[in-house]
């Protein structure tokens, strides 16, 4: 029974990391999961635990938030010494976080193989961090596990082997159709007093969009006059309440606290845009059918455009503005990439469980057994 290790770390990895692990167990592994820390409020970490049915991490790195290089490292020299304790077959680590990479560098210097869930998507802007961790997660990555055939082109141009890259689909939108039932019958609308297609949701956590003042007050500019056409509800990321409160949030735009998972897939469901910067609700939306303005110059996720319901916007607040008001008047059709059916996990369980594909570099234990 190979003993497989899968690593969570922040909101965007619970709903990727539960379909393999359920699928790695389904098949008879000895599944691990181990959470960095990077989040760890309630409402970012175990809400998700709770709604989606995980079971309790079974090792905590507690590392905690700071700047990247401390959360990095921090993440690294913990992941470390399990990683010699529990001696795993292989390390599962998805999405583009800090958390991902600091477990990617370790495992691909400590022997396990290495499965990236996400790999192959490019935004290539190098100034956002998860563009950093992306590349480098894969370059040291045996098993290229590729959401959608656009970022497996992205990784044989890049010249991986044939072997490494397998097209899995989305194992996030896995989640959201395990989960849609159970949402629809939140109750969050009725609490926030809200009816089915009269709000916009919205959500900013990027950098370059909420550290910079000026940048967010020109996207909150955009969203006040929006929110005069669409009232929005935006459930505000830890990263930007302070930042939000001191540059003044326009009328018809409403502060919540972040939502938890079946809460906030009920709100997207729900809602008649959704105007984000977030990575993950790029993908949920499209396979919602709901119309996203995606508030960014650029996006990794480039098939929720040629294939879904996104538009990317920019952050100029005249060109948000007028986007908003076309998408409202001419909703984009529902429409959803190849693979992004529920069974993503599945696939990638039989990848690796399958074996298949060869080791992308000698490990320390390769090279002891060469010299003997
Ligand atoms: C991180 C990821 C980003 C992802 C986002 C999802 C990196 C580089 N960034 O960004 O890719 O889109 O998570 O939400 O890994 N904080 C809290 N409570 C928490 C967690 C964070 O208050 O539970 C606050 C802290 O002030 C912290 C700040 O948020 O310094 C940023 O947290 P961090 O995990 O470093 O980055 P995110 O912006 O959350
Ligand atoms: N999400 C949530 N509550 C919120 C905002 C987002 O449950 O208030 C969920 C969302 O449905 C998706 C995931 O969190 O499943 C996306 O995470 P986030 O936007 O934090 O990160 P990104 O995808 O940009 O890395």
């Amino acid at each position: 029974m190979p003993r497989i290790i899968c690593v969570a770390g922040a909101r965007p990895n619970y709903m990727k990391v539960k379909p393999v692990m359920d699928a790695l167990e389904r098949h008879g592994a000895d599944v691990v999961l181990v959470h960095t820390g990077q989040h760890y409020d309630t409402a970012m970490n175990d809400v998700f635990f709770r709604d989606l049915g995980i079971r309790p991490p079974d090792r905590h790195l507690g590392a905690g938030s700071g700047s990247h290089a401390e959360q990095t490292g921090r993440v690294m020299a913990a992941f470390e010494p399990l990683l010699a304790e529990l001696v795993p077959d292989a390390v599962v680590v998805v999405g583009d976080i800090n958390s991902t990479l600091a477990c990617a560098l370790v495992t691909a210097k400590a022997g396990p193989l290495l499965a990236h869930v996400e790999a192959g998507l490019r935004s290539r802007d190098w100034s956002m961090p998860e563009e950093v961790n992306r590349v480098a997660t894969d370059r040291v990555s045996d098993y290229l596990l590729a959401p959608s055939a656009d970022a497996a082109a992205n990784l044989r141009a890049e010249g991986y082997r044939e072997d490494q890259v397998h097209v899995v689909g989305n194992v996030m939108i896995d989640t959201l159709l395990a989960n849609l039932e159970r949402a629809r019958r939140s109750d969050v609308l009725d609490r926030y007093g809200l009816t089915r297609g009269g709000y916009g949701l919205a959500t900013l956590h990027r950098p370059a969009n909420v550290d910079d003042p000026d940048a967010l007050r020109g996207l909150l500019r955009a969203l006040g006059r929006i929110g005069g056409r669409c009232p929005l509800v935006l459930p505000v990321h830890p990263r930007a309440e302070q930042r939000l409160h001191a540059v003044g949030v326009p009328a018809g735009v409403r502060l919540v606290p972040p939502a938890g998972y079946l809460d906030f897939i009920a709100l997207q469901d729900a809602a008649r845009v959704v105007l984000t910067d977030s990575g993950g609700v790029q993908e949920e939306t499209t396979a919602l059918g709901v119309p996203c303005v995606t508030l960014r110059n650029n996006t990794e996720r480039p098939v929720t455009v040629e294939e879904g319901t996104n538009v990317l916007a920019g952050t100029d607040p005249d060109r948000i503005t007028a986007t908003v008001h076309r998408v409202l008047d001419d909703p984009p059709a529902p429409r959803c990439p190849a693979l992004w059916d529920g069974r993503a996990g599945e696939r990638i369980a039989r990848v690796l469980l399958d074996g298949g594909t060869a080791r992308t570099r000698p490990r320390p234990t390769d090279l002891v057994r060469g010299a003997a």
